[in-house]
């Protein structure tokens, strides 16, 4: 498949893997990337800058395909060093950041200068567009579908998709500029969702929750499974009263935090129960109540834990085959 993706990173398949907290080591994103799509190092999964480093030279030892990270930048009272974050990456080489949490404005022109790629995660056509005019080479739209935050909109994929695809064409138009690429994310885990993606307007798909449930995610078989068991019913939405909401795995934990913050308890009332710590706890050890894990509603379409290789060639497989067979079809004349 070629898309404006592929052109653009110089990958095969038009497959990113998204930033994973906890999950987005070397072994993952070198699996994406081996299979044909991209893989992404999450930089705060590492401890410090430097670990960083290291982390993407053994992943740069496992894969010579394109490479990217995700950093995120919330706007937290004690910031990790994000620049420092940046500029270990950049040391050790990169193809692609995505960026996500805060406004990518300040970031572009310093990944630009070192020939690095600029993919921006936004959940609104708002902050769509604001990316696309600081000048992002690709925007993904994060449906409320996804793992993660999801903001505050709550427009799930099928409308906010086509309403962004649409926003950056007219934006674009305007400064006489190519819009830039679209990835959609949020939901997708098979070949029927690249299909519907790419039908919407986006040039490739992102996903977070089907990457969890491969061989190569460092991930205890018990959350693997509850991922196989999990349907369309097995997220909860927390922190929405304090206007940041997630959406988790269902679990006693979410369903309490979530109780506690609509019976107005502030963030410092969770703090405890919500420590990312807990959550790693959780992959770790397989004790799917341990704390607060992400995933998606993307749960309902996984049936099955498949190494990266084979789910991509699969999706990239079902896409083909839909839309040479099953639409072809239907779109000829009878
Ligand atoms: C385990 C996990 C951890 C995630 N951590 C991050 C993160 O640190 N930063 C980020 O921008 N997105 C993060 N996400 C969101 C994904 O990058 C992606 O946007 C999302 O998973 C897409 O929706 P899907 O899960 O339905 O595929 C995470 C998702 C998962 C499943």
């Amino acid at each position: 498949m070629r898309t404006r993706f592929t052109d653009l990173v110089g990958v095969a398949k038009p497959l990113m893997q998204g930033g994973m907290q906890w999950l987005g080591h070397a072994e993952l994103a070198a699996a994406v990337s081996n299979a044909g799509g991209l893989g992404l190092v999450t930089a705060l999964t590492q401890p410090t800058p430097e670990a960083l480093h290291a982390e993407l030279r053994r992943c740069h030892e496992l894969t010579d395909k394109p490479l990217g990270i995700n950093l995120t930048t919330l706007p937290t009272i004690t910031p990790p060093p994000y620049d420092e974050y940046r500029d270990a990456a950049l040391d050790a080489g990169i193809d692609v950041v995505e960026t996500s949490g805060s406004d990518p404005t300040p970031a572009v022109p310093v990944y630009r200068a070192a020939g690095v790629k600029v993919v921006h995660k936004a959940t609104s056509v708002k902050h769509a567009v604001k990316a696309a005019r600081a000048g992002v080479d690709a925007i993904v739209v994060d449906g409320f579908e996804c793992a993660g935050h999801p903001g505050e909109e709550d427009v799930p994929g099928l409308v906010l998709l086509p309403a962004v695809v649409d926003a950056l064409r007219a934006a674009s138009e305007e400064r006489d500029v190519d819009p830039p690429v679209v990835l959609a994310a949020g939901g997708y885990a098979d070949g029927r969702g690249l299909a519907a993606a790419l039908a919407l307007g986006a040039d490739g798909v992102v996903m977070g929750t089907r990457f969890m449930a491969t061989t190569e995610a460092r991930l205890h078989p018990r959350v693997k499974q509850a991922l196989l068991d999990h349907d369309e019913h097995g997220t909860t939405l927390i922190f929405r009263e304090l206007g940041n909401t997630a959406r988790v795995a269902r679990n006693g934990v979410a369903e309490h935090v979530a109780a506690l913050t609509r019976g107005g308890a502030d963030f410092s009332g969770v703090r405890d129960l919500v420590a990312g710590s807990r959550g790693r706890t959780v992959y770790e050890t397989g004790d799917l109540e341990a704390g607060i894990w992400w995933a998606g509603l993307a749960q309902a379409l996984i049936h099955d834990v498949p190494s990266c290789a084979d789910l991509l060639d699969r999706i990239v497989e079902e896409a083909r085959g839909l839309i040479e067979g099953r639409l072809h079809r239907m779109a000829s004349p009878a």
